[in-house]
């Protein structure tokens, strides 16, 4: 196999690293891709850092020994600020996270330097982002918010609901009354409704999801080492812990084409 042939890993606690995966097949069509997602223990948010550190470690490993692996994405919030430089110490190959990416792309839009984070309670009380944010620019001044049942209301499919803009409106309050210009999607999920965070924080704040921005700097850590794999289709593989069909039936309709998911128990 060819060096640029091999796979892209991607590991998320379940479908929300899917995000992810959409905008690599926008802008990198032509890679290889193996994801896992670990449904049987999600939600990472509520966990102990050192326990989604050793699920994170366990998944590398074991796409690391069963996969051809070039490059290797962190695409859960979470897993990436309790651990990101734990993981690249551990293995040979490059590993990205999507913390700094989302907080590159952050700063790039922010005017009034004053940027809101939002997470799960893991990535938010690891403080990563704005230890990241004030590392990158010490001027910026960073309030974040844990909004833990943004997660359950994605996975329960209550986006559209009255109940969403309500949990949204009380989670963002203080987030609005420090006059932030830019929000940092912090989570997998938080894509998914984008549309209700817009609504809720109006025109004049940008939101930053970190999936493009992620996606970006794999294609230029790849093309730095010569490593992109031209094409327009590339393969994919999806791994889970948990209930594959499920998985398989909302992945497809995220990713728009069918997927099948193999059960892995560790
Ligand atoms: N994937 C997690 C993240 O991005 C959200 C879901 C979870 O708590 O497992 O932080």
């Amino acid at each position: 196999m060819l060096a640029r042939e091999k796979a892209i890993g991607l590991l998320d606690s379940g479908v929300g690293g899917l995000t992810l995966v959409k905008e690599l097949n926008r802008l990198l069509p032509g890679e290889n891709i193996v994801y896992f997602g670990d449904t049987a223990r999600m939600p990472y948010g509520p966990r102990p850092p050192h326990e989604v550190r050793d699920f994170a470690v366990e998944i590398i490993e074991f796409l690391a020994a069963t996969q051809d692996l070039k490059l290797f994405i962190v695409a859960c919030n979470t897993a990436t600020a309790v651990g990101l430089a734990h993981y690249q110490a551990l293995f040979p190959f490059p590993i990205l996270g999507v913390l700094e990416p989302g907080a590159r792309a952050a700063l790039k839009v922010s005017k009034s330097r004053r940027i809101g984070v939002i997470g799960t309670e893991g990535t938010i009380a690891s403080k990563a982002y704005p230890q990241v944010l004030t590392a990158l620019d010490p001027e910026v001044k960073v309030f974040d918010k844990a909004c833990p049942l943004f997660v359950l209301l994605v996975e329960n499919q209550l986006v559209d609901t009255p109940e969403a803009d309500k949990v949204a409106r009380s989670y963002l309050r203080p987030l609005q009354e420090q006059g932030i210009d830019t929000l940092i999607l912090g989570c997998t999920h938080y894509p998914l409704m984008e549309h209700v965070l817009a609504r809720v924080m109006g025109d004049q704040v940008a939101l930053v999801n970190s999936a493009t921005a992620t996606a970006l700097s794999a294609r230029d850590i790849l093309a730095q080492s010569d490593l992109l794999n031209p094409g327009q289709r590339g393969w994919q593989r999806f791994f889970v812990s948990g209930d594959p069909q499920n998985f398989a039936e909302i992945g497809s309709k995220l990713l728009g084409y069918p997927l099948r998911a193999y059960r892995v128990v560790f």
